[in-house]
C-alpha cells in the first residue's frame, strides 16, 4: 500500500499531532476518577459546536468554541472549578505532542516532502502548541480555517492547503485520525492516510481514506513505496 504523486504532507493538529486528552490527564490529582469523562465530552463537544456554528453561519475562533465546550463539559460531569479551568485551558495552548510527530515530520522532510498543519485551531494557538512541541522548524505552514471563516469539513478549509502550495489536491497526502476530517479531505480530492490511533471502526460516509495508518512512523513509507 502506498500513495504515489505527494509533494506535500498536511497534518490535522488536533488528536493527530497533539493530545487533546493531555490537559485532563495532568489534572487527574484535582478531576479524580471523572477526569476521562470530561474530557470526552469537552472534545466531543468542541467539534460540535464548530460542525452547529458552521451550519449556522456564526463562526467564532476555535479559542472561544474550546471554551465553551469545556463549560458544557464540566456543568454536565460537575467536575473542576474556576481554578481547573484555568488550568486546562493553559494545558490546552501548550498541548504535548505524540511522540511519533516530531520524528516522522523529520524523516518526511528529509525525504524531500513538504509539511503543514491545516486546523480548526486559531492561529495563536496554533503558534502556541506548534512552539511547545518544538515542531516550528519541521513545518512550512500553520494553516487555520480562521482565513476562510468555517469549520472543517467545508471544502474552502481544505482549499487553503491547495492555494497556500500551489497544488492539485491529488498532490496533498493529508493526515487525520477523526474519521470525520479524513472524509471531509477525501471528498474534497486529497488522498488521505487515516490515522487510526484509538482502534477506531471506519466511519460509514462515502469518502474514504487512501490508507490507514495506526501510527505516524508508517507514513513515511507509506509515501516513498517502500514497506
Ligand atoms: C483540527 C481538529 C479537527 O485540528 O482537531 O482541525
Amino acid at each position: 500500500m502506498s500513495l504515489a504523486g505527494v509533494k506535500v504532507c498536511v497534518f490535522d493538529a488536533y488528536g493527530t499531532l497533539f493530545d487533546v486528552h493531555a490537559p485532563a490527564a495532568r489534572l487527574r490529582d484535582r478531576l479524580g476518577d471523572g477526569a476521562d469523562r470530561l474530557s470526552a465530552i469537552w472534545r466531543a463537544k468542541q467539534l460540535e459546536y464548530s460542525w452547529l456554528r458552521s451550519l449556522m453561519g456564526r463562526h467564532a475562533d476555535f479559542r472561544q468554541v474550546t471554551e465553551e465546550a469545556l463549560d458544557f463539559a464540566m456543568a454536565e460531569t460537575k467536575l473542576g472549578g474556576p481554578e481547573e479551568r484555568r488550568r486546562l485551558l493553559e494545558l490546552y495552548r501548550t498541548l504535548d505532542a505524540y511522540p511519533d510527530a516530531g520524528p516522522a515530520l523529520q524523516s518526511l522532510r528529509a525525504r524531500g516532502f513538504r509539511t503543514a498543519i491545516l486546523s480548526n485551531g486559531s492561529p495563536e494557538m496554533l503558534e502556541d502548541a506548534i512552539g511547545s512541541a518544538g515542531l516550528g522548524d519541521l513545518l512550512d505552514e500553520a494553516l487555520s480555517v480562521e482565513a476562510a471563516g468555517i469549520y472543517k469539513p467545508n471544502p474552502s478549509v481544505y482549499r487553503l492547503a491547495t492555494e497556500a502550495f500551489a497544488v492539485a489536491p491529488e498532490s496533498v497526502c493529508f493526515v487525520s485520525s477523526n474519521g470525520w476530517d479524513a472524509a471531509g479531505a477525501a471528498a474534497f480530492g486529497f488522498q488521505v492516510a487515516w490515522l487510526n490511533r484509538f482502534g477506531r471502526p471506519e466511519e460509514r460516509l462515502p469518502w474514504k481514506p487512501r490508507a490507514t495508518i495506526t501510527g505516524l512512523d508508517q507514513l513515511p513509507d507509506l509515501l516513498t513505496g517502500a514497506s
